[in-house]
């Protein structure tokens, strides 16, 4: 006999997931199930945390090899979209040099996504700050070029 308490979180879940699929859609609720890059990277080569007005807060870190991103990695405190986007601004470093890095914006990510709802797009545009922020960081670590 299944416990009753199970199967209660069992049937919250289902709901959750179903919520969260009919309102942020089919890409996005597969990447909130399974947040690709959320790992903190040790020792970047660039790091930067980014704060919204909402409070939440999106951390992005890169490792670079022959200057390009060879690893990325992305953490936060906040809502759902918020990892959805953390995930993809750091998919979209990923082999990437810091000048392209410079091209992507907030956009690409709503594009990769279909788009979120206008209350949470701003966790995209947070996410590209992190990570614009995050190669900033890097190119102050640079050596200066005289
Ligand atoms: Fe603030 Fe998503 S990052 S609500």
């Amino acid at each position: 006999m299944n416990d009753p308490f199970d199967d209660f979180v069992e049937q919250l879940q289902d709901e959750i997931d179903q919520e969260t699929l009919q309102t942020f859609g089919e890409v996005a609720y597969q990447r909130w199930k399974n947040p690709l890059y959320m790992q903190v990277i040790p020792t970047p080569d660039g790091h930067a945390r980014e704060t919204g007005s909402c409070g939440d807060s999106i951390e992005i870190y890169l490792k670079l090899e022959n200057g390009r991103v060879c690893d990325a990695g992305f953490q936060t405190d906040g809502c759902g979209p918020s990892a959805v986007c953390g995930s993809y601004a750091a998919q979209m470093a990923i082999g990437k040099t810091p000048l392209e890095i410079a091209e992507v914006k907030g956009e690409d990510i709503l594009a990769e996504l279909g788009g979120l709802p206008s209350e949470h797009e701003h966790c995209a545009y947070l996410a590209v700050a992190a990570l614009q922020s995050a190669v900033e960081d890097y190119m102050s670590r640079r050596p200066k070029d005289f």
